[in-house]
């Protein structure tokens, strides 16, 4: 019997062009598995209808969107992450439930192989790779990309040669994108410069901060336990909220992030990334926490945020330690309850307040007027053991 082959596939060239060449050179059946993580699947008919003509044996489409949400991007969100401070790392957070699904399927199939269209110079095939070898450690991975030597032009001129259907955009754009809920990648071409500013046709989710409208669209975020589930009062779903606010935040410019990145493989890219909804989300978030959280576990969780962050990236969900800092980042948002108005403007989010049922904020401290219940009198005794080490120090060692 032909052995089976499990294909991550996203209709994009690369992974159409494998269909044919999984079959040529392993001689397996290709199964074809789209996971719907949010990515504007406009043409998802036309991607499943292309897989079969290019001699897929079977199609799978996964809507794996309400599970991205309330697996992926909740955690992420509730961590604030940001690899290396700019990137909300939605790429790298869809690749361990793709690679889930794609187990799911193969297991079901009883394939012996999955395929994928990463790179072998990028993030991506790492965190494929760890997620598979962690749920199904007997399925071989292949990794076409790998082991072709085509670039893109050649794998154009493969395709028609071998009679692959490929899609209208694989032909026109220059740019290598990943898209889902939390936001779109894009790569290569002229971005591959990074002395050269981002074109305008890098760009798909967000109008040009320069173009976007002259008035604020002010849009007021209700969390609960850390995670958004309205917007201007209206209850949303977490996948439908991001989506809604991928949109209005999109239109205002916000999201678009222009870095060098460290790549887990040693190599500096030149990256851009779109993400209004998890721009927007962070920032509010964040100024929620100001409110809610003490100093102590305020300052404390930006070491295991970025912890979190740096292990998403690498591919390292699915482990341990990352659900560790999960747990405890879990406790700390169940205090992150409240409301968050911004505006949203040119390029920017910009707070117009915040309120919090279990807010810390307490005005009776706080105030310059009156009713102010704050002891100052206790202010001069606490200076005075505070700084007492720094006093004696300065004192028997006459440095200052
Ligand atoms: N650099 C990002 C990451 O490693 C995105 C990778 C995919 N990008 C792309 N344009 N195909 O998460």
């Amino acid at each position: 019997m032909t052995q089976k082959a499990v294909l991550g596939y996203s209709g994009g060239l690369d992974t159409s062009v494998m269909i044919h060449w999984l079959k040529e050179n392993y001689h397996v059946d290709v199964v074809c598995v789209l996971v719907d993580v949010g990515q504007p699947l406009t043409n998802l008919d036309d991607a499943v209808t292309r897989a079969r003509k290019n001699g897929a044996a079977k199609v799978v489409v996964v809507d794996a969107k309400d599970e991205f949400a309330r697996d992926f991007v909740a955690p992420t969100l509730k961590a604030n992450a940001m690899y290396e401070d700019v990137y909300p790392l939605a790429t790298s957070i869809a690749r361990p439930l793709i690679a889930k699904h794609l187990v799911a399927v193969a297991k079901a199939e009883g394939a012996s192989f999955i395929a994928h269209g990463c790179t072998g110079k990028g993030n991506d095939q790492v965190r494929f790779e760890v997620t598979i070898r962690a749920l199904a450690p007997e399925i071989k991975v292949i990794a076409p990309l790998r082991e072709w030597t085509m670039t893109r032009a050649q794998e154009i001129e493969y395709a028609a040669k071998n009679h692959v259907l490929i899609p209208d955009v694989a032909k026109k754009s220059e740019f290598s994108t990943d898209e889902n809920l939390w936001g779109r990648s894009v790569e290569a071409g002229v971005l591959e410069n990074p002395e050269n500013e981002v074109v305008e046709a890098a760009y798909a989710w967000t109008t040009s901060p320069l173009n976007a409208p002259d008035h604020p669209e002010t849009v007021t975020i209700g969390f609960q336990a850390g995670v958004p589930v309205s917007v201007n009062g209206k209850q949303l779903g977490l996948a439908e909220l991001v989506a809604y606010l991928n949109d209005v935040a999109g239109a205002n410019g916000v999201g678009r992030v222009d870095h060098v990145e460290n790549r887990l493989v040693g190599i500096k890219s030149r990256e851009v990334y779109e993400a209004p909804a998890a721009i927007t989300l962070i920032t509010a978030k964040k100024a929620l926490e100001a409110l809610t959280l003490t100093r102590d576990v305020a300052h404390y969780k930006t070491q295991l945020e970025d912890k979190f962050a740096e292990l998403a990236y690498d591919g390292l969900w699915y482990t341990p330690l990352r659900e560790a800092i999960s747990a405890f980042l879990d406790n700390v948002n169940q205090w992150v309850t409240g409301e968050v108005t911004v505006k949203l403007y040119k390029g920017g989010v910009i707070l117009a307040g915040r309120t919090a049922p279990q807010s810390l904020y307490t005005k009776h401290l706080a105030t310059y007027d009156v009713g102010d219940t704050f002891n100052h009198k206790s202010a001069a005794g606490f200076i005075d053991i505070w700084g007492l080490p720094s006093a004696n120090a300065s004192k028997v060692r006459k440095q200052h």
